[in-house]
């Protein structure tokens, strides 16, 4: 099979360096371009990361590969998108309102970032939970792209709705409280916690966290009803703390249900929840682990199982506290793998499947 070409934008990121640690020997892509600001352009990937100090600023378990430290990265804006098959961009929201809709009048592009989230002919996929909303994108055409932007979440949802779903399935939602404990590598590595402010400590705010947590988990479960998403009208409630952890968000939820739900009624949803992802070379089996150990999900123990795409979960219980019916639980995300290029990378290869890419 002939790969498809792909290019990272915001490659020199920590978001953007896991697409790096993903895609070598990956069977359907390849990279060819890597692109980042003008601060990084002209110069080869390697000494694009060189910090003044000397210090290579390449922060993934994996080692980099060879051939991508020697590639050119190039100046995002002159990133010519017909170059390559699928553009996946790892760049904040600002600088990703300006690019995603250059690449995507030619090229599908599937984004990190937040800056399309919010429109209504955007879906927010998660595969597994939502595949259905991929239709939306042919909406796109109207805006005169050839392509599409599909963003994925932000990292704190992709875990909530994915344990949310078999939930909501099976017993339907009343509403929902969480509140998360998130990683440091969340924060980004340019203007990221400083590790003086972060170890030893909770941070009890993230600037805008909630209300992006709140809005996106209410359209992921939304229903696709004829041409648009109808949100899922059930309240969530978020409290995001940063915690001395570098990678893994850990969310304590809370779940009130329409329908009784006891412990084990969602521990089976959760554990029989099967995303239609089979086949797909990034997607994790099972899509949920639910622990019987109290002591789990622990962000360092269980971030990285099959890969950071599985979301753990543990200390499922009955909750009466919210309504009539409920549970409680704590579960464990990858936020720059799942939560972020891992993740991309399993949208495009659904996408490819399902023919949205050609
Ligand atoms: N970190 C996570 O866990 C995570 C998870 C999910 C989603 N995200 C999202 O991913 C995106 C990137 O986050 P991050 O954490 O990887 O941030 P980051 O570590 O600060 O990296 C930002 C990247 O964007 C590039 N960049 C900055 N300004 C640019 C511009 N004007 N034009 C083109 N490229 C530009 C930077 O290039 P230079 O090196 O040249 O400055 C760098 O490659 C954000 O939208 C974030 O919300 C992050």
């Amino acid at each position: 099979m002939i790969k498809k070409k792909v290019a990272v934008i915001g490659a020199t990121g920590i978001a953007g360096q896991q697409f790096l640690a993903a895609l070598p020997n990956h069977p359907q892509f390849e990279i060819v371009a890597l692109a980042a600001s003008s601060r990084s352009a002209g110069k080869s990937y390697l000494e694009a990361l060189r910090e003044p100090s000397g210090a290579v600023g390449w922060w993934c378990d994996e080692d980099l590969d060879e051939n991508y430290a020697r590639m050119p990265v190039l100046d995002s804006l002159d990133f010519d998108a017909q170059s390559v098959d699928i553009v996946f961009t790892a760049v904040e929201s600002d600088a990703a309102k300006e690019l995603e809709p250059r690449f995507a009048q030619t090229t599908p592009v599937i984004s990190t970032a937040s800056a399309f989230r919010y429109e209504s002919d955007v879906p927010i996929l998660i595969p597994g939970v939502n595949n259905d909303h991929a239709q939306l994108l042919k909406q796109q055409s109207a805006r005169g792209w050839k392509g599409f932007v599909t963003p994925i979440p932000n990292c704190t949802t992709t875990g909530l709705a994915m344990t949310l779903a078999p939930i909501h399935e099976r017993f339907g939602i009343q509403s929902v409280v969480m509140t998360s404990m998130q990683a440091m590598s969340g924060a980004g590595r340019r203007g990221g916690v400083l590790g003086l402010d972060a170890v030893e400590n909770v941070i009890p705010y993230i600037a805008g966290e909630e209300e992006k947590v709140q809005k996106e988990t209410q359209k992921v479960l939304g229903v696709l009803n004829s041409n648009a998403i109808v949100a899922a009208d059930f309240p969530v409630s978020a409290t995001c703390t940063r915690v001395g952890v570098l990678d893994g968000h850990t969310e304590a939820v809370y779940v009130a249900t329409e329908k009784p739900c006891s412990a084990e009624d969602a521990i089976a949803a959760m554990r029989e929840f099967d995303g239609g992802l089979r086949g797909l070379a990034s997607a994790p089996d099972p899509l949920i682990f639910v622990h019987d150990d109290p002591f789990r999900p622990q962000p360092r123990r269980d971030r990285n199982r099959n890969n950071g795409m599985t979301t753990v979960v543990g200390r499922v219980r009955e909750e009466t506290a919210l309504g009539a019916h409920g549970v409680k639980y704590v579960l464990v995300s990858h936020n720059t793998k799942m939560g972020a290029a891992r993740g991309a990378i399993l949208v495009a290869e659904m996408l490819l499947r399902d023919g949205y890419i050609d």
